[in-house]
């Protein structure tokens, strides 16, 4: 067997110099954060997500004036369309001829922070099923169609690192108690969409690891849970009192998380999660 990549490197395991990172949904609270700690730890980042070229350009621009050597570039990447995909995969081509790391982070996922409209109030009996369809669509099949392109590079390069992120719905089930109101009829349900397409990521990662382990590509899924945002004080509250670390995750705290497992500091890692979460799932 080769040498691990760490240890080619020593005291630089976390170093991403060189390394082409793609990310999808940049654009999103934890997207622009994952973004931005490649970009500090040296790596050549292709911000990417759905719609407005302007807002990626600018973003990446962004990327370039903080951080020194930072080559940076952003492009409409729609998961949901074949076309977009094959663009930007071409894009990157033209523009670093290879992807060594793919950060799969594009997802629909109803939010109870005030940030993205409304959640869907509806308990699973009753749920609309064209949002499970939507959802499948961008946290599933989008998901896919991007790892496929992914690997017609990462294969023929003979190296490659796939970054799936996951989340804490992707091993037990929400405590829907933390969703609730004070008000009995405005209960509020996590949803079954989020909770189904998660399930399937975690362990489409360990598909992927061992489908490709003996031809040097790694896919390992980061598990977040409960990244703080514009939520109200009761959501807050209630976060706190069930979570063993008795608060929500800064979003900061996911930089180390990610750039150790883009990087060859996880280089004896593939088909495992990293679970980021304060404890939910400990108990
Ligand atoms: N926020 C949390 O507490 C939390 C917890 C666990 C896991 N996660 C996961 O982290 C990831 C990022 O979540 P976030 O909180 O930053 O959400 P977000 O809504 O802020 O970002 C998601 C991004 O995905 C993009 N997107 C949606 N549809 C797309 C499509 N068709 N093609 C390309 N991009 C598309 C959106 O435009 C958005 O920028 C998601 O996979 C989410 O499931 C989040």
């Amino acid at each position: 067997m080769s040498t691990p990549a760490h240890a080619m490197r020593p005291g630089r395991e976390f170093d991403l110099s060189g390394k082409v990172v793609l990310l999808t949904g940049a654009c999103g609270q934890i997207g622009s954060e994952a973004a931005d700690a490649f970009a500090a730890h040296g790596a050549f980042v292709v911000v990417t997500d759905v719609g407005d070229a302007a807002r990626l350009e600018d973003q990446a621009r962004d990327l370039r004036a903080r951080h020194a050597d930072a080559r940076a570039i952003g492009l409409e990447l729609d998961v949901t369309s074949a076309e977009s995909v094959a663009a930007a995969f071409v894009a990157v081509a033209e523009e670093f001829g290879r992807v060594d790391v793919l950060v799969n982070n594009a997802a629909i996922d109803a939010k109870f922070d005030g940030s993205v409209g409304a959640i869907e109030p509806a308990r699973f009996e009753s749920y609309p099923l064209e949002l499970w369809e939507r959802s499948v669509a961008v946290n599933l099949t989008g998901l896919m169609r991007v790892t496929q392109a992914a690997l017609q590079v990462m294969l023929p390069q003979g190296s490659g690192n796939i970054v799936n992120v996951g989340s804490s719905y992707g091993v037990v089930s929400p405590n829907q108690a933390l969703y609730a109101t004070d008000l009995a009829q405005e209960r509020r349900y996590k949803p079954v969409d989020y909770v189904g397409t998660k399930s399937a990521i975690a362990n489409l990662t360990r598909y992927w690891a061992t489908l490709y382990a003996r031809e040097g590509i790694r896919c390992n899924c980061l598990v977040p849970h409960g990244i703080d945002n514009a939520h109200d004080e009761r959501f807050r509250q209630n976060f706190a009192s069930l979570s063993p670390i008795g608060r929500m995750c800064a979003v900061e705290e996911l930089r180390g998380p990610f750039v150790f497992l883009a990087s060859d500091a996880s280089s004896y890692m593939t088909g495992s999660a990293l679970v980021v979460d304060g404890g939910w799932t400990a108990w």
